[in-house]
């Protein structure tokens, strides 16, 4: 294992509902350092929760926040961040987050993932009124995105939570 690695961020991304935030926490845990979540910085700025934001400042000011919170939060160092499945659309977030941090990709399957869609639904707008084949789309659009832009990643399905965040420990 590489020592270096351990000297950095660790920065999560993935689709949404891939489990970025739990797994986030359980390594952080293991690891002994401080979880952030970028979403629940967004709504504790707001003070609002993301459907909320969504509907009320819009989708365009929620990526402004998104990128400001994560431009700041890249500065920190030994921290253990979740980003929106949106964040890595944005180049600026890209770049910032792959300078100054171990990027880990968690790499859901398609098949894994439908069947989480409708308890995470409620809370995502993105997924919001879209037919499954656009959601398909939109998943398979957005991993282009995912797989050209990390440090490391591992092949999500339904294992154990814990189990998983323990494997991840072992590649860093
Ligand atoms: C989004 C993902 C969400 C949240 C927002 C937009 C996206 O985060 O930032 O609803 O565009 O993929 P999670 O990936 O934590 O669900």
């Amino acid at each position: 294992s590489n020592s270096s690695l351990r000297e950095k961020n660790i920065v999560f991304i993935g689709f949404m509902g891939a489990g970025k935030t739990t797994v986030g926490k359980l390594v952080a845990k293991k690891l002994y350092r401080d979880f952030i979540d970028i979403d629940e910085e967004i709504e504790k700025e707001y003070n609002m929760p993301i459907p909320k934001i969504f509907a009320e400042i819009g989708e365009k000011a929620f990526r402004e926040k998104e990128k400001e919170l994560i431009q700041n939060l890249c500065d920190y160092k030994l921290k253990i961040i979740s980003v929106g499945g949106g964040a890595f659309l944005q180049e600026e977030i890209r770049r910032v987050c792959l300078s100054s941090s171990i990027v880990f990709y968690l790499d859901i399957t398609w098949d894994a993932w439908k069947g989480r869609l409708s308890s995470i639904i409620d809370s995502r707008p993105v997924l919001q009124g879209k037919s499954m084949e656009e959601i398909e789309a939109l998943f398979y659009k957005r991993k282009e995105i995912y797989k050209n832009n990390y440090h490391s990643t591992i092949e999500i399905s339904n294992q154990n939570m814990d189990e998983l965040a323990e494997s991840i420990v072992q590649t860093l």
